[in-house]
């Protein structure tokens, strides 16, 4: 039976020098979604790649290209994410003044929805809009870095949310994303996290074999 496990590798960890090629690579690895980790140096004290970035990258994969915006204000951008080229457009709802009203935006431009909770952040933050959007990212890390180390306090949280998708039957999907590695995805995805971002891990482990770490991440 084919694993219904999805690898969402981040870019943040990549060669930034020639990210069209390290895009193609990874789906020639075996990646099912491309994670893009948007940061302003303003929701987080780090600064990535924009829209423009992502519209150049567009062309090297057809894969879903997993839009995490650490970003704020969010609402004034979401077209543009949208435009270059975004399938999954997940926002911090620390980051918008109204979720209801993000969530519609994004639904405007016929993207898919995710809302990412921070370490510290509670699902009931979230738990009015489970039946409106497609995805949660549940961070693992505090959001800014890559190579930072797995939090396991949050397990009980995406335990939960599990729970609560469960008995509601949402169509939504669980996704984990911070210091996932062998040793931990395990128990990511026995918490119910059905989709893993790995960055460190896919690009620096076995010197750097994208396809063995993102098979090993599927099946450890
Ligand atoms: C952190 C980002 C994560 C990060 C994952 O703010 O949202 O996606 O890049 O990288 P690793 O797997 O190295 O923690
Ligand atoms: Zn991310």
């Amino acid at each position: 039976m084919a694993s219904s496990i999805k690898i969402s590798p981040s870019i943040l960890s990549s060669n930034f020098s020639k990210l069209g090629e390290e895009i193609k690579a990874l789906e020639k690895a075996g990646a099912d979604y491309i994670h893009v980790d948007v940061m302003d140096g303003h929701f987080v004290p780090n600064l990535t790649i924009g829209p423009d970035v992502i519209k150049q990258i567009r062309p090297f994969s057809d894969k879903i290209f997993d839009v995490h915006l650490m970003i704020s204000p969010v609402d004034k951008y979401i077209e543009q994410f949208a435009n270059a080229g975004a399938d999954i457009i997940t926002f911090h709802p620390e980051a918008t003044k109204n979720t209801a009203e993000t969530i519609k935006l994004i639904r405007k431009f016929k993207k898919k929805v995710g809302i990412s909770l921070k370490p510290k952040s509670e699902i009931s933050l979230i738990r009015d809009y489970l039946d409106k959007i497609d995805l949660v990212l549940i961070m693992s890390v505090e959001p800014g870095f890559g190579g930072q180390k797995f939090m396991p306090e949050v397990l009980p949280k995406l335990k939960e949310l599990k729970k609560i998708i469960e008995k509601e039957k949402y169509n939504v999907d669980l996704e984990i994303d911070g210091g996932i590695n062998f040793q931990n995805s395990k128990s990511a995805k026995e918490a119910g996290a059905n989709i893993l971002v790995s960055g460190s891990t896919i690009f620096k482990e076995n010197s750097g074999d994208l396809k063995k770490n993102i098979d090993l991440l599927r099946k450890s």
